[in-house]
C-alpha cells in the first residue's frame, strides 16, 4: 500500500504554536520535506518543528521551489519535488511536508496538493496558526470586531490588491510587504488614512522580532506583515 501526504502548517516561529495534531503527525511520519528557494537555505519551518518534534531517524528531504520568473523553471521544480514525494509513497511510506503558517495561506503545498492526488495518492491537510493571527495577538490588535470585514493581501508584485482592499474593508493584513513600506503608505494616505493606522510585525516567534508603527529607516526582512485599521479602535 503506498503512503500518504500530509500537508502540516506549524505555525508562525515559536514551536509551542505547532499544534497537538502536527506535532503526533509528525512524530509518525517516516519523512519530513520542507521547501526552499535556494538549495542549501534554511528552512524556518523546519527549525521550528525541530524545536517541538525529535526528527532523528526520519528522512528529512530538501525540496527546491524556485522563485525564478520563468514559469517553465517553476513548474519544472514543482514535478520534480512531487516525483520525489511519489518515490517516498511508493515505497508505502508517509511524509509530511512542513509549511510556515498554516497550509492555505499563500504556501506551496497548495501545488503539491493538487499534482499529488492527481496521481491517485492520498493526502491530508493539517491547519496551522497563521502568522497574522499570531502576530495581531501579540500586538494586542483584534483583526475584526462586530461586523467588520478583513481583506488580507500579497504586496508582492502589485498594488492593485491594495487598492481594492483599501476601498472595501476596514481592516487590511498585507503579507509580503517587507520591500514595499513607501507603496502601502502612499496608498494609505490616498485613504485619508495616518501611519498610526498601520502596525508591522515582523519576524514573530523568531529572532528579530518586531511589533511597531511603519519606520521607513529600518530593514525589514521577508518575514513582516502589517496590520492595517481603517478605524483604529475607533467605534463604527
Ligand atoms: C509565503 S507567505 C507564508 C504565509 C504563511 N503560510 C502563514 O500562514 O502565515 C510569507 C509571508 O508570510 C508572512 N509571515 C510569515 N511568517 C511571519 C512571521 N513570523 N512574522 C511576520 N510575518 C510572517 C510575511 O508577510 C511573509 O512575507
Amino acid at each position: 500500500m503506498s503512503g500518504k501526504v500530509f500537508g502540516i502548517g506549524v505555525g508562525p516561529g515559536d514551536p509551542e504554536l505547532l499544534t497537538i495534531k502536527a506535532k503526533c503527525m509528525l512524530e509518525d511520519v517516516a519523512a519530513i520535506a520542507y521547501p526552499v528557494n535556494r538549495k542549501g537555505e534554511d528552512s524556518t519551518a523546519l527549525e521550528i518543528v525541530r524545536g517541538a518534534v525529535d526528527v532523528s531517524g526520519k528522512r528529512i528531504i530538501e525540496l527546491l521551489f524556485s522563485m525564478d520568473p520563468d514559469d517553465r523553471v517553476r513548474r519544472k521544480c514543482r514535478s520534480d519535488a512531487v516525483k520525489e514525494l511519489a518515490e517516498i509513497l511508493e515505497e508505502g511510506s508517509d511524509v509530511a511536508m512542513v509549511t510556515l503558517g498554516d497550509v492555505g495561506v499563500y504556501s506551496t503545498y497548495t501545488y503539491v496538493d493538487e499534482e499529488i492526488k492527481n496521481l491517485g495518492y492520498e493526502t491530508e491537510v493539517v491547519p496551522g496558526i497563521p502568522s497574522f493571527c499570531s502576530g495581531a495577538a501579540k500586538a494586542r490588535i483584534p483583526l475584526m470586531i462586530g461586523n467588520e470585514g478583513l481583506a488580507v493581501i500579497s504586496l508582492a508584485k502589485n498594488n492593485n490588491s491594495l487598492e481594492s482592499a483599501f476601498s472595501g474593508f476596514e481592516n487590511i493584513v498585507v503579507m509580503k510587504a517587507w520591500n514595499s513600506m513607501e507603496i502601502l503608505l502612499e496608498v494609505m494616505k490616498k485613504y485619508g488614512l495616518k501611519e498610526d493606522n498601520a502596525t508591522v510585525i515582523s519576524n514573530i516567534g523568531m529572532e528579530g522580532e518586531y511589533i511597531g508603527p511603519i519606520d521607513l529607516e529600518r530593514k525589514y526582512g521577508y518575514f513582516t506583515t502589517v496590520i492595517v485599521k481603517k478605524r483604529n479602535g475607533e467605534e463604527e
